[in-house]
């Protein structure tokens, strides 16, 4: 916790009155950018380079209970975590930006996620979006969906976004001091979208996407034309919501994951997430693809590989693709 991290959350919650209860209780999906976010411009505060639009996985996601307790504790999935485990200090940390505002308590934090754990969706994102909207209901804040979505913001990029159903747009926004960078909610369905799950490998990534992207950002050549090309992106990922022309969305989806995993391998050491799994997987997609089938995939910084589809196609893909975990976001 730093300073500037403390003051923006301070500036927050600054027309806020907290009313203590004894819990608060909430549920926050997780989602997958079909035009990603790479690249920081202010690390302290979260702030990205490029804007971000995604898509939120309905059902799929984090439950988050917390209450004020004697000592800090955290459990995941059934098991309380080690006070020292990576995950436990990163959310006490993040935990540390609001004591100050509720006489600075100690927190039970029980967190469950539906996500099965090796699909490689991330759990970051809905875990950190579920802490806050149940840190609101405990402490009464009220606060607007604008103003939760900056504060996960400061948990996780990605949960910035989780904090709303459906299609998602993140604003990088220009403020230095982040005012300006938060997500909302496009107003568009459509409930045919199918995204598939393609579980390839469960090893914890060597890298993670705080440091992937630094590196980039850094040490990459390539790095230099990602801003321009993903803001086109979006404007081309959110015309094609509003016509529902799934051809454009898929092709302009699947260029941006590729172009971000182009920016990686030419950071120094190079960033090399996929797999030769992976990889097969991506010839794979281009050639079913080339025999008819409307599909497009997807990547993370991570191996795992998402299908994008309609549901008019489901079948077909679920027999080229046995063992696809299928879902419905807006079932
Ligand atoms: O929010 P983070 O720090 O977990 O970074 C997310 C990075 C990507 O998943 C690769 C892209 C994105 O927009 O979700």
């Amino acid at each position: 916790m730093d300073d500037i991290q403390s003051q923006f959350v301070e500036k927050i919650l600054a027309n806020t009155s907290a009313a203590l209860k004894t819990t608060g209780e909430a549920f926050a999906p997780s989602n997958i950018a079909l035009c990603k976010y790479w690249g920081k411009r202010d690390a302290s505060l979260n702030l990205p380079i490029n804007s971000s639009l995604s898509i939120s996985l309905g059902k799929l996601g984090t439950r988050t209970s917390i209450r004020v307790s004697d000592v800090d504790r955290v459990v995941l999935n059934g098991a309380e975590l080690d006070a020292e485990s990576s995950f436990a200090l990163r959310v006490q940390g993040f935990l540390n930006l609001f004591r100050p505002a509720l006489g600075d308590p100690c927190f039970e934090v029980i967190t469950e996620n539906n996500i099965p754990t090796a699909a490689g969706l991330a759990s970051s994102a809905s875990g950190f979006a579920a802490l806050v909207l149940a840190l609101d209901q405990l402490a009464g804040w009220n606060l607007g969906r604008r103003e939760l979505s900056m504060l996960a913001r400061m948990g996780s990029g990605s949960a910035s976004r989780s904090v709303f159903e459906g299609f998602v747009l993140w604003h990088a926004g220009c403020l230095t001091d982040g005012t300006d960078s938060y997500a909302h909610r496009l107003d568009y369905e459509w409930p045919e979208f199918r995204i598939g799950v393609l579980e390839l490998t469960a090893s914890a990534k060597p890298v993670g996407s705080r440091d992937g992207m630094n590196r980039t950002v850094e040490t990459s050549a390539l790095y230099e034309s990602w801003p321009a090309q993903a803001g086109a992106d979006l404007v081309a990922i959110r015309d094609s919501i509003a016509s529902r022309d799934f051809r454009l969305l898929g092709k302009t989806a699947e260029r941006n994951a590729l172009s971000m995993h182009a920016t990686m391998l030419s950071a120094w050491p190079p960033l090399l997430y996929l797999m030769p799994e992976s990889i097969e997987q991506i010839h794979k997609v281009q050639r079913v693809r080339s025999n008819g089938l409307e599909i497009y995939l997807t990547i993370d910084a991570g191996p795992n590989i998402k299908l994008l589809f309609l549901a008019d196609n489901e079948q077909d893909v679920c027999a080229a693709f046995p063992n696809l975990q299928v879902i419905r976001p807006f079932d």
